[in-house]
């Protein structure tokens, strides 16, 4: 035999000089949920090890998290029922919870960057991403409403603006928005290719956000289309989308890696929640090594062409990782 692959797997040593794939904190985001109220740390049953945060706790695990070397987060608020209305009026408050939230992490930690979630779902009385009107998404009048709530998470100090909501056209009409009152340096990440996906229950247990009706397939992708998601990364790119996401990740690889071939901007991947609590619930009843399948997991989407991963793990893979 000529060829014995086997030799370039014949130790560590040469197992690293050749590993095509690397995965870091530095690609991580972390996503995080933020409460009203003090002293309030909550755990999310269908998310072990993952809390919602009041604002002055939230800090603290901040500074951990910072500690081990995470700097990227994405924050979602969990919105008092009694604040929610069918317009989603309370996201663009700028005393709310969320632009408050804002501005404390940026006092306090100016060099963290802050990936702040647009759509309407968490301050919805439907439980939708956009304004419900006879059964329907209205999608212009959508617009309007994601217009206010990015503009407002600018001003109190956001680094990247993440529409998560896949009404058309949004990233356009966020990016006018933002230019037209002096926000040029802010960024969007967009949720380019969000896919209709079952593994959104634990996120929506987390915001108690779920549709009140109907599901969310006319809007976000259907998971049976690959040609689709160029349609929807060539309408980012052309409205100025820095960079493109991919969500849910790993069923999705595929997607990842044919954004990444296709355009020259950073790719972004969700592992969304869904995901996480999979590997987590596996690992409880002692059927696979919760690991092992961590960073099997965060590799395979890197190895897929994502650049950056937004990750429930991400504090628990710097843990790990930590000299
Ligand atoms: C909604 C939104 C969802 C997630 C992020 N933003 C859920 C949904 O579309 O219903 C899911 C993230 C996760 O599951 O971790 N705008």
């Amino acid at each position: 035999m000529l060829r014995r692959p086997r030799r370039n797997r014949k130790s560590a040593v040469i197992r690293s000089m050749v590993e095509e794939t690397w995965l870091s904190v530095d690609h991580l985001v972390f996503p995080i949920f933020v409460i009203g109220g003090e002293n309030k740390r909550t755990e999310i049953p269908s998310m072990p090890g993952i809390y919602r945060y009041s604002i002055d706790l939230l800090l603290e695990e901040l500074a951990a998290c910072v500690e081990l070397g995470i700097h990227s987060f994405a924050p979602f608020p969990v919105i008092d029922e009694k604040l929610k209305n069918p317009t989603g009026t309370e996201s663009y408050n700028p005393e709310g919870l969320f632009p408050t939230m804002i501005r404390k992490v940026k006092e306090q930690f100016p060099e963290v960057m802050l990936a702040t979630d647009v759509a309407l779902d968490p301050y919805s009385s439907d439980g939708h991403d956009g304004i419900v009107k006879n059964g329907e998404i209205l999608n212009d009048e959508t617009l309007e409403v994601l217009g206010k709530m990015a503009l407002t998470q600018a001003q109190a100090g956001a680094d990247i603006i993440a529409p998560s909501d896949m009404m058309d056209g949004r990233v356009g009409h966020i990016r006018n928005v933002l230019d037209a009152n002096g926000h040029t340096d802010v960024s969007i990440m967009s949720y380019t290719a969000k896919y209709a996906s079952s593994l959104y229950g634990p996120f929506r247990d987390a915001l108690d956000s779920a549709p009140k009706s109907g599901d969310k397939k006319t809007y976000q992708m259907n998971p049976a289309n690959r040609s689709e998601a160029l349609i929807e990364a060539d309408l980012d790119v052309e409205e100025g989308a820095d960079m493109l996401m991919v969500k849910p990740a790993l069923m999705y690889l595929d997607v990842i890696r044919l954004l990444k071939d296709t355009y020259a901007l950073p790719i972004a991947a969700y592992h969304v929640s869904g995901e996480y609590a999979m590997v987590k619930a596996a690992a409880q009843k002692g059927w696979i090594n919760e690991q092992q399948c961590m960073v099997e997991g965060l590799t395979s989407i890197r190895r897929a062409g994502a650049d950056i991963i937004l990750t429930y793990f991400a504090k628990q893979y710097a843990a790990l990782v930590k000299k």
